[in-house]
């Protein structure tokens, strides 16, 4: 089982720091969720864990290796990554993208095998995908063509996946079926899991470990029931919101403040009592 640690991470764009000396250390074998306001670093972060992206300073290490000293081929097979929001090559087919995955286990003495080609018709049985193999992948629908990138990603079969919001486009049945796919690999084979995901609630059911980013660094990490309260949505997210029990899962549940019907509700309550008094007096009262 390969493992995943940042040691004095520090990462930008030209001269802006984005992440600032940071130490994390993934917990192997089990799912792990990042979680920050948007721009926080989150995309920064899982690009630079993959490889992507050079950091400024300190290293990723790879089951004791630094993975920038690391063959491309020997990291591939160890760690697949659907970044955000990937450009898809113009014309190639779902079955095209997806056997693209198995590129680490392709050489001149390697040619295709029944293991790749099973390995590419369990991802998209996985994903539901198989009616859809021969459309062009620029055809397909936002949410369709998502399902396309994750395939690609399990046709990889490495021991880590790092998903960055997999469940972008989805709609709310093929979220669900995507998250119990990826707690699936994870329970029965011990994959190891780290995505970003914009959805507490969910990552609140789906996460073993916790990791919220928040001015350049980690600011708090942890078991789900741990980290997620009303003061860190206030401080993550800037935002007031009640935290209860899924009735569900028993998992943390942040429900938000914000404005939505209930001040027109109050409204219209205030109206019904004090039925003379012109609008703007009752919402007063
Ligand atoms: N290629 C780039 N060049 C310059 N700045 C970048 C680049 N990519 C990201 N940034 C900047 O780095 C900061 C962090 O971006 P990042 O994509 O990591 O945020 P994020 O937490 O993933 O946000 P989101 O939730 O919106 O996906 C942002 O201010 C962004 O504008
Ligand atoms: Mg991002």
């Amino acid at each position: 089982m390969d493992s995943l640690l940042a040691n004095n991470l520090t990462l930008g764009y030209g001269d802006q720091t984005i992440i600032d000396s940071l130490d994390i250390q993934i917990p192997k074998g089990k799912v792990t969720v990042l979680i920050g306001g948007n721009g926080c670093g989150k995309s920064t972060l899982l690009r630079s864990l993959a490889r992507l992206l050079k950091p400024k300073s300190g290293q990723v290490v790879l089951d004791s290796a630094d993975i920038s000293k690391m063959r491309t081929k020997e990291v591939a097979k160890k760690m697949a990554i659907l970044p955000q929001s990937p450009t898809t090559p113009e014309g190639l087919s779902v079955y095209q993208l997806v056997k693209q995955g198995r590129y680490p286990y392709q050489s001149w003495s390697k040619r295709w095998s029944q293991e790749d080609e099973d390995a590419v018709n369990k991802a998209l049985t996985d994903t539901n995908l198989t009616d859809l193999k021969e459309r062009s992948v620029d055809s397909l629908s936002g949410g369709q063509r998502q399902r396309a990138w994750i395939a690609m990603t399990l046709a990889q079969d490495t021991d880590l996946l790092l998903l960055d919001e997999p469940t972008t486009y989805l709609d709310m049945t093929h979220q669900i079926d995507i998250l119990d796919l990826l707690f699936d690999l994870n329970q029965d084979n011990g994959r190891t899991v780290v995505m970003v995901l914009h959805d507490i609630n969910l990552a609140c059911r789906y996460a073993d470990h916790i990791v919220a980013v928040k001015d350049k660094t980690v600011y708090a990490q942890g078991k789900p029931e741990e980290v997620i309260n009303c003061e860190l949505m206030q401080h993550v997210f800037e935002m007031t919101c009640d935290v209860r029990e899924d009735p569900i899962f028993g998992t943390p549940m942040c429900i938000p403040h914000g404005k939505g019907r209930c001040l027109i509700k109050q409204a219209q309550a205030e109206a019904q009592k004090y039925p003379q008094a012109p609008l703007q007096q009752r919402q007063t009262v």
